[in-house]
């Protein structure tokens, strides 16, 4: 038995404080938006293995679901000139998505003579017109057919009918989407709640700094669904429970697309050993408080938690070193992990020192691969300039986050800790004699929402 698994006993409530218990402590107003609370009761039904693992269901995925939702591409900082382009992958699909004179357009990445794709999966760059690489076909940016070598051969050819073949694109928030259903509805409407919860986080003067994609062994939901409960962190992380909650995180689900967690820092996990307020300060700053303000340890004052500490420290920080007023954000808006997910593979973090976007999608047609790919935004002064999107760093699966440019070594061993999971799961789910899984009604509520969303589409 796992040392940091705390035992209770079969109660009917959880022994312990809710997030709504701990905000209630802070020292300002519990903010509208963080006193919402809901999780709609769902049914108790076993999740068949089979959706994790077998080619059919992940062939229904790719034919009803991925060609129907609206999927995150790239920031608009990635593409800001006119031609600057990003090609979008999912399974047999690759869409280049490319900045215009009129605006983001997205075509299929598919040559109209022999289907070639016009830029290579995977890749970005600037171009000043789309040319097929192998006969030369050309398209302008706006996807008309320019040109076509030996014209007097193609006498015949409709070039208004040639117009490359568009998808939809939408931003929001900086955060750039596709869909490729023609009658979608707008990304607005799809996006649920995410816009009005985002009203004070506006992304625009963010960057990237930090970007990795990370190959994973494991069906893209794997990775998804363990960053979506923190039931598993007593046992994967034991070493967070002293600074953040587990098991008391809040799970909130808005409808088909949104959900989100909610989960207090600076606070004693149910699952660990009760530590002072000081000691939780100074465990916030992983054993080296002095980097809380750069020069010296910083103290919790009689009658403060740890909590209010650090969100005044960083009321003050963020003033002195980006100009940004805070005043008007909760303690909570300010030192907690606010993690928002959208159907289907998209998980946005609403974090104030470092906001983050990341998203699972398959490779290829494997049901057993997929990449993990995170971008860590941070805010920057614009009398300074916006400086370059940081370029994306690849893992392979058996490569530790320790190797990308930039992150903390600590995250990093908790996404080794995450990540190393991931093979032995996908592995066991092939190898189930149960050939189901048995989700906890609450606090993997939002992995049960994922899959009820996903029948809609697949109709099963
Ligand atoms: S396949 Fe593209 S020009 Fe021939
Ligand atoms: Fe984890």
């Amino acid at each position: 038995m796992n040392e940091h698994i705390t035992k209770f006993s079969r109660a009917d409530a959880p022994p312990f404080r809710s997030y709504q218990d701990i905000i209630a402590t802070d020292s300002t107003p519990v903010a509208p938006l963080l006193a919402l609370k809901s999780n709609p009761p769902q049914p108790t039904d076993d999740i068949p293995l089979k959706q994790y693992t077998s080619q059919a269901f992940f062939d229904l995925e790719m034919e009803r679901m991925w060609p129907r939702v609206w999927q995150f591409v790239c920031r608009e900082e990635h593409i800001p000139e006119v031609g600057d382009y990003w090609v979008h992958d999912i399974g047999d699909w690759s869409i280049i998505v490319i900045r215009t004179g009129d605006g983001l357009r997205g075509y299929y990445n598919s040559c109209l003579h022999r289907g070639t794709k016009l830029k290579p999966s995977g890749t970005n760059g600037r171009s000043g017109e789309l040319q097929c690489p192998f006969h030369g076909w050309t398209w302008n940016l706006d996807g008309t057919l320019n040109e076509v070598p030996c014209a007097w051969e193609f006498k015949y050819l409709d070039y208004e009918a040639n117009r490359l073949p568009e998808v939809k694109v939408e931003a929001w928030n900086t955060f750039v989407f596709i869909n490729m259903d023609e009658n979608a509805r707008p990304l607005l409407d799809y996006l649920e709640v995410l816009p009005e919860h985002f009203a004070k986080r506006d992304l625009t003067n963010w960057y990237t700094y930090i970007h990795f994609q990370k190959e994973l062994y494991c069906n893209w939901k794997v990775a998804l669904e363990a960053f979506m409960e923190a039931y598993h962190t007593p046992v994967v992380h034991p070493e967070l429970t002293t600074v953040v909650s587990d098991w008391n995180l809040q799970h909130d689900i808005f409808g088909d697309n949104v959900s989100r967690d909610l989960s207090a820092m600076g606070v004693t996990s149910p699952t660990a050993q009760p530590k002072t307020e000081q000691e939780l300060l100074d465990s916030m700053f992983l054993g080296d408080p002095s980097t809380a303000k750069g020069n010296g340890r910083m103290l919790v004052p009689e009658g403060k938690t740890a909590r209010i500490v650090i969100a005044e420290a960083m009321r003050r920080n963020f003033a002195e070193k980006f100009g940004m007023d805070l005043s008007n954000l909760s303690d909570a808006e300010i030192v907690d992990s606010l993690k928002y997910n959208v159907f289907p593979n998209v998980m946005v973090n609403a974090g104030l020192t470092s906001a983050q976007m990341t998203v699972f999608r398959p490779i290829g047609n494997d049901p057993d691969r997929c990449v993990m790919e995170t971008m860590r935004l941070r805010p920057f002064r614009p009398e300074d300039g916006r400086p370059d999107p940081a370029e994306p760093f690849r893992l392979r699966e058996e490569d530790s986050f320790a190797m990308v440019p930039g992150l903390d070594p600590f995250v990093a061993s908790v996404y080794n800790q995450d990540t190393s999971i991931m093979r032995w799961q996908q592995e066991g789910m092939r190898g189930s004699r149960k050939g189901k899984a048995s989700l906890s009604t609450y606090q993997e509520s939002r992995i049960r929402r994922i899959h009820e969303t996903l029948a809609k589409y697949i109709g099963e």
